[in-house]
């Protein structure tokens, strides 16, 4: 059916209606990186920014675990505390629930680029895929902590485990995930896959065995394509 544009437009609106409701003003867009440690997102995070900055953005650059004083906090314990598989989930929530607040949903709302190396993809592939954690639990978590908010975009740096293990073995000191086994990962890359899948609209694969160089250019082709 077609709508009638000019004779809704030029109708007398009687004097006790109620005002039309303004327009909703469009959010800022969301940018998630996502990947096994090793996977070399974060090597790419500036030139990501730079990118952005260079079109013109006003990008608010952030992290999870982390991004608010708070959220920092429960990090340094979520990385490096013994804890058990819910009470993991529950740190990680919330603090997230510290950043949507504070950071994420502010700055969308100012129109502002989030970029955000690692978001709730992240929950999914280590507590529900390495973990084996009830990812239903997780589901509800998201739903209580986000209330809708996903990544317009996420950029999986896919990196076989193996590969992903050397690298992190000449990097750096491991944190609690970093010590565990190459099944782990195994499982945390499937879930990767299995989420990069079922939603290939939100995300990117990013094929992270390439040089550097040749990851940027294939970061910066997937930025162009889908219009950032
Ligand atoms: P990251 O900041 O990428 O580590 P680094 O600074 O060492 O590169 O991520 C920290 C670790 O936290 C990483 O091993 C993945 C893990 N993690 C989860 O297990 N669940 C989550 O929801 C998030 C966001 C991270």
């Amino acid at each position: 059916m077609t709508t009638p544009r000019t004779a809704a437009r030029t109708a007398p609106i009687p004097s006790d209606a109620p005002a039309p409701a303004a327009p909703a003003a469009p959010r800022g867009r969301f940018l998630s990186l996502e990947g096994i440690d090793g996977a070399g997102k974060s090597s790419h995070v500036e030139s990501i920014e730079a990118h952005l900055r260079a079109h013109g953005l006003a990008v608010t650059r952030t992290r999870e675990p982390g991004g608010t004083p708070l959220a920092e906090q429960l990090r340094e314990l979520f990385l490096h505390r013994p804890m058990d598989a819910l009470t993991e989930a529950l740190l990680v929530f919330a603090a997230r629930r510290d950043h949507v607040a504070q950071v994420i949903a502010p700055a969308l709302a100012r129109q502002a680029t989030v970029l955000c190396d690692r978001f709730t993809d992240a929950t999914f592939a280590y507590q529900g895929g390495g973990r084996g954690f009830d990812v239903t639990v997780l589901a509800h978590l998201q739903d209580w902590v986000q209330q809708g908010l996903q990544p317009d975009l996420t950029l999986w740096f896919d990196l076989p485990a193996a590969i992903a293990a050397e690298r992190r073995s000449a990097a750096r000191t491991p944190d609690r995930f970093e010590h565990q086994d190459m099944a782990f990962f195994e499982r945390v890359s499937s879930a990767y896959r299995a989420r990069a899948e079922a939603e290939p609209q939100r995300f990117a694969r990013i094929h992270a065995q390439a040089s550097p160089r040749a990851v940027a250019a294939q970061v910066a082709a997937v930025l162009e394509s889908r219009g950032w």
